[in-house]
């Protein structure tokens, strides 16, 4: 196959910079024992049978169990260290030598050299005594390879602390507190946290994986879901109150995908990560209504990972406070550390400086009912009112045959609503088909976050098939980017043995984070991000028309260094041989970037391949078949 791929430096136009960025839900285990690095499981005691939907098994003990005799483990709810964490254990040791282990989350993965941070809350019990508490990590075969002491003998809770050196990798090691003196002991927010967190932030984030994510160069992170921001009824909805704070304090949350919200990665830790990345915070809060309006989700059956809420949305004479605490997370990221109750609140955890919250989404995939429309205008108007220059992102839902997205798109439009937040998980088909999907929009509607896709095949695999139909539709979106401002492949992240979603961008386990293909075309992109749109095309010689649409180009210059970025996906089983016709490269290095994604379409393990190529306003490239190459030419 021969082709010509033209530049036309005379119809340039500025695109969004924002346009790469995350999708951050916590689905398949993404943030407890995920993303947060927090390496005990259940350290507050607060799991329940609710949070286990397909173990009902769950509850205030899960994870922890007794090793050795002559003691015994309850749960204690009498004085607990705050009411939002109302569960504790306690450990009575009627001759020591017993310990409480805990097993992590399928254990404890720990390196060799590295420190962890241990802390716990405790206090004795009746008469007891109390005394040196030993504190110790394990491997299976029950060689101690960390130990530190702590002295428990307070009568009211109070925090210890204790930091362990691991003396020998491992990978599931299990952590044991070990009292020394016979007594009953109450204990509780039980954690050990590597020292080793990105950023070298306390309370902070699993450092292999957090790199993985900002060397996707997102230009911002959307969270806290998904359908994990609404919730399976009004009382999952995601309180962002509940998450910041003193993480004892903090209210621990079913997750509607089947199992336990500590939160101890809330919203301020969310604030953080952006800032660390230099992404802009995109929080994403109930339009007042949970999933669907009624308690029931798309993508869950009734009863079946705890669906079934209370139908309808939050109360109308609840509504206020509601909006309110909307207008207060405003103030939580921008208000004035000084003059400003919410503002004051960051400054206590830490951050005086605002977090410069330039975007906030209302709703996820709802219903557009009178019960959404009634909520979200409440909300809608107050933001608009007090805060104009947030930029307020409504939704308009899902994209299929049936689904509420033209009834969005009207609502949107009436309400003059300043962008809309679209999802669509569809086949590489329809990737390939739709190019022209945003060609057509009005551009004096509202603007367009595209907050969920992945192209999606039989068997759910992300191979190559499915990312270069992804990178083939982006080439499209870079050339709509003056209407989509933003999107995000979802979901982000797996836990291999705990997936409740597939296909995702990174899977990961305790030792190793798996990057798919998908994601090195994501990182591509968000590497390679432009903020000029510079018109292009591609002719296939005597090609036919499904043809043509399995190839495309897109090209960009980045403002900031005033390199042009060169885009090309070949979806055809064949090479394409191309003339490529560039504008004038005058003060430009003709020693180009080259990087390029190949393989066959099944292929999962297909790596980006970096080297240079010599470039001129008039060059020839082949691109391989099956590929995403990124010419990138660098400014003198
Ligand atoms: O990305 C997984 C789920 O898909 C999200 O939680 C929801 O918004 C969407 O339907």
């Amino acid at each position: 196959v021969t082709a010509t791929i033209r530049v036309d430096a005379g119809r340039v136009k500025p695109i969004s910079e924002h346009l790469i960025g995350i999708f951050f839900e916590d689905i398949n285990y993404g943030a407890d024992g995920g993303l947060y690095a927090e390496l005990v499981q259940n350290r507050d005691f607060e799991y329940s049978a609710k949070d286990g939907a397909r173990d009902k098994n769950w509850n205030s003990t899960y994870a922890w169990s007794i090793q050795g005799t002559n003691a015994e483990l309850s749960v204690s709810e009498d004085s607990p260290i705050h009411a939002n964490n109302a569960h504790y254990a306690v450990l009575e040791v009627h001759r020591p030598g017993a310990a409480l282990v805990n097993n992590g989350f399928d254990g404890i993965a720990v390196k060799k050299g590295e420190k962890y941070d241990f802390s716990v809350f405790s206090k004795v019990l009746d008469d007891t005594k109390g005394g040196k508490v030993l504190v110790r990590l394990t491997t299976k075969d029950g060689k101690e390879i960390a130990q530190a002491a702590i002295r428990v003998s307070s009568t009211e809770w109070k925090k210890q602390k204790a930091v362990l050196t691991a003396t020998a990798d491992a990978a599931d090691a299990v952590l044991s507190v070990c009292p020394q003196m016979a007594g009953k002991y109450a204990l509780d927010m039980v954690s050990l946290f590597p020292q080793n967190t990105f950023k070298g932030r306390k309370n902070g984030l699993r450092a292999d994986l957090a790199q993985t994510l900002a060397d996707l160069h997102p230009r911002f992170v959307r969270f806290p879901g998904g359908c994990v921001a609404h919730g399976d009824g009004v009382d999952n909805i995601y309180d962002w109150k509940g998450s910041i704070g003193a993480l004892e304090e903090r209210k621990p949350l079913r997750n509607l995908w089947g199992y336990h919200q500590t939160r101890g990665l809330g919203y301020h830790e969310y604030f953080l990560f952006c800032e660390d990345m230099g992404a802009e915070p995109v929080p994403v809060v109930a339009a007042g209504v949970p999933c669907q309006n009624s308690g029931t989700c798309s993508h869950h059956s009734v009863g079946e990972l705890g669906c079934g809420g209370q139908q309808g949305g939050i109360p109308m004479e609840e509504m206020p406070q509601y909006v309110q605490d909307v207008l207060d997370l405003i103030e939580y990221a921008n208000g004035d550390a000084k003059k400003t109750v919410w503002g004051k609140k960051r400054a206590q955890a830490g951050h005086p400086k605002p977090f410069n919250l330039k975007y906030i989404g209302i709703g996820n995939e709802d219903l557009i009912t009178d019960i959404f429309e009634e909520r979200f205008t409440m909300i809608f108007n107050a933001v608009k009112e007090k805060y104009p220059e947030v930029t307020v992102i409504g939704t308009v839902g899902p994209f299929y045959e049936g689904s509420d997205y033209e009834e969005g798109w009207k609502f949107a439009t009436k309400m003059g609503i300043p962008m809309v937040d679209e999802h669509y998980y569809n086949t590489p088909g329809w990737f390939i088909n739709n190019q022209d999907f945003y060609d057509r929009y009005d551009r004096n509607k509202a603007k367009v976050y595209l907050g969920e896709y992945a192209a999606h095949l039989p068997g759910r695999p992300n191979n190559m098939e499915t990312a270069l139909a992804e990178a083939l539709y982006l080439t499209s979106v870079e050339r709509n980017a003056d209407v989509v401002t933003m999107t995000s492949y979802a979901p982000l992240l797996a836990k291999e043995g705990h997936t409740q979603w597939n296909p995702d961008l990174i899977y990961f386990n305790n030792m190793e984070v798996k990057p798919t293909v998908g994601y090195y075309a994501q990182q591509m992109y968000g590497q390679n991000a432009g903020s000029e749109y510079i018109a292009s095309s591609v002719t296939l010689d005597n090609a036919q028309d499904a043809v043509k649409k399995r190839v495309g180009v897109s090209v960009v210059r980045d403002g900031k260094t005033g390199d042009m970025i060169v885009k090309l996906v070949n979806l055809l089983p064949v090479a394409v041989n191309a003339k490529v016709e560039l504008p004038s490269l005058e003060g430009m290095n003709t020693t180009a970037v080259k990087t390029v994604l190949a393989g066959k379409p099944t292929d999962k393990q297909a790596r980006p391949v970096a080297g240079t190529m010599e470039v001129s306003e008039k060059f020839g490239y082949e691109l391989p078949a099956y590929s995403f190459t990124v010419i990138r030419i660098n400014k003198n």
